[in-house]
């Protein structure tokens, strides 16, 4: 029942030459210090730290270690969020837009340090971070963002040109920025919470946190992990508790590909300012060979309508600046955003002290998830981090626009209307090996995949975490929800949430 992929990681160019250590899943009831659910850079970061801190940690994996966000990356280790220190500094003030700088460059300077003392081969790189802006608004953009930097006493290079096949009016270098490869760099990091004493569980659901006495998380597997303090690293918070993160997240669906060229590479890594958004790098491996990564053309998750177009306006783009570009791979990321843009790290209530959550790095999963660590290592092992209380998820200064949240919501209401009314449908005769869509079955509407093997698997649509209609993803062949981004298998199978539990499958009947 998988021959067809629920994104696999073989499709990006990091799995090519890495191979993450491989974890049994869990098969006892454990008691430990701190269990840490979501085995990306967060959770993987988070747990290295307490274990060097003497802590006795267990991470639980879903599925396989850097499978979710951490896997679809491009890897660049920078406190350049976008142009983003203008709007920080006019939101949170120049104190509040300064600790944001400050506790990211202190990630850049943690990975550059541990790769350094380690001689960690992950293909670490320092690079200058450029924004390069095309049009005029763009500059205007890049001026104000300067303006910031100067304030913020932020490392930084104006620029007429870059050395790249592209055409700018100006950029903006963001100095002693880096780069890697994310799954060498996290091998390392498995294995060393495993030499410090810790576990680490693959294929472990979590379900839920009882938190009637100790905390305890449930398992699939059906064996319990109760812990003093509880760390929910899995991109979208598993434990919601009345955060209600749902509602003040929302989840963008963004593209890469990655493909050789003949043309020598001058260094940097780039990020267009205007429309639409580029992001590119390039990695040298052992060999020498160069590979350049493009990423872009974001849209809401769930909304992107023929998802195929965006890998193909990535590879043009490629094509046009890039000499005989050569395409390798093309994968997809799916990024939260906060309301204020300022990742949630922290206790994830002011009763709730034990749990602990980190998410919303927007695209800076690198930087945001290693900062996320740092603070939560610290906060779990010495009582508070000198910059926590700008990420505390509780915050209630940082909700700068009260219009963007009922936009979002009213967004969620159109759609949780739209999917039930607008019928959409193919019928299931006309369906091809491969190909999924929306189809009436059995007096109802439904979801149809038929695999490449030719096996028919119906779902019904209606999403597990608040009813909305899910979507064909043609491009990563997945059932994606409009309203908060839950992403279902061609089976129905929970791939990302908020939702908890699998769509229903329709047919064939689950043999009980
Ligand atoms: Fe919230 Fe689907 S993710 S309704």
């Amino acid at each position: 029942m998988s021959d067809l992929p629920k994104q696999p990681l073989e499709n990006t160019y990091w799995r090519k030459d890495a191979a993450m250590p491989a974890f049994d899943s869990l098969s006892e009831s454990i008691t430990v210090d701190v269990a840490i659910i979501g085995g990306g850079i967060s959770g993987l970061t988070t747990a290295y730290l307490l274990s060097q801190e003497g802590k006795k940690v267990a991470l639980l994996e879903a599925d396989r270690l850097c499978e979710g966000t951490t896997g679809h990356t491009t890897a660049k280790i920078t406190a350049q969020h976008g142009a983003i220190y203008d709007e920080f500094v006019n939101h949170l003030g120049v104190g509040g837009a300064k600790t944001y700088y400050e506790a990211n460059q202190r990630a850049v300077d943690f990975v550059r340090e541990l790769v350094e003392e380690h001689n960690i081969p992950c293909q670490f790189e320092m690079e200058d971070a450029y924004l390069y802006a095309t049009t005029d608004q763009g500059v205007e953009k890049l001026r104000k963002e300067k303006e910031a930097y100067e304030a913020l006493d932020i490392p930084h290079e104006w620029h007429e040109s870059i050395p790249l096949n592209i055409q700018v009016k100006a950029a903006l270098s963001m100095k002693n920025q880096a780069q890697f490869h994310p799954l060498k760099y996290m091998a390392f990091l498995a294995n060393e919470i495993v030499k410090n004493g810790g576990k680490i569980f693959e294929h472990t659901v979590a379900l839920d946190v009882n938190h009637d006495a100790k905390p305890t998380i449930l398992t699939k597997n059906g064996f319990p992990v109760t812990a003093s303090s509880i760390v929910a690293a899995s991109h979208f918070p598993f434990i919601d508790k009345g955060g209600l993160y749902f509602s003040r997240m929302k989840a963008d669906r963004s593209y890469i590909i990655s493909g050789v060229t003949q043309e020598s590479w001058p260094g940097g890594m780039y990020l267009h300012v205007d429309r639409p958004s580029r992001s590119i790098r390039a990695c040298t491996n052992e060999e020498g060979e160069t590979t350049i990564l493009i990423g872009g053309e974001h849209h809401k998750a769930g909304q992107g309508g023929d998802t195929r177009s965006y890998y193909e306006a990535l590879e043009s783009y490629a094509k046009a600046h890039f000499d005989s570009f050569e395409l390798t791979y093309e994968w997809s990321a799916q990024d939260l955003q906060t309301l204020d843009k300022v990742p949630y790290i922290g206790r994830l209530s002011p009763v709730h002290t034990d749990l602990f959550v980190a998410t919303g790095y927007r695209k800076w999963g690198m930087t945001g998830g290693t900062n996320a660590a740092i603070i939560l290592a610290n906060v779990i092992a010495h009582g508070s981090d000198k910059y926590e209380d700008i990420f505390l998820p509780s915050r209630i200064h940082a909700d700068p626009s009260i219009r963007h949240f009922l936009k979002e919501n009213l967004n969620v209401a159109a759609e949780l209307i739209k999917g039930k009314v607008s019928p959409d449908e193919q019928s299931i005769e006309s369906l091809r090996n491969g190909e999924g869509a929306a189809v009436h079955y059995d007096g109802q509407k439904a979801g149809a995949c038929r695999t490449s093997a030719g096996e028919l698997y119906i779902v019904d649509t209606t999403c597990t975490h608040m009813g909305c209609e899910v979507g064909w993803n043609k491009a990563d062949q997945t059932w994606d929800c409009p309203c908060h981004g839950s992403r279902f298998s061609y089976s129905g199978d929970v791939i990302e949430g908020p939702a908890k539990k699998p769509l229903t499958l329709l047919s064939p009947k689950k043999s009980s």
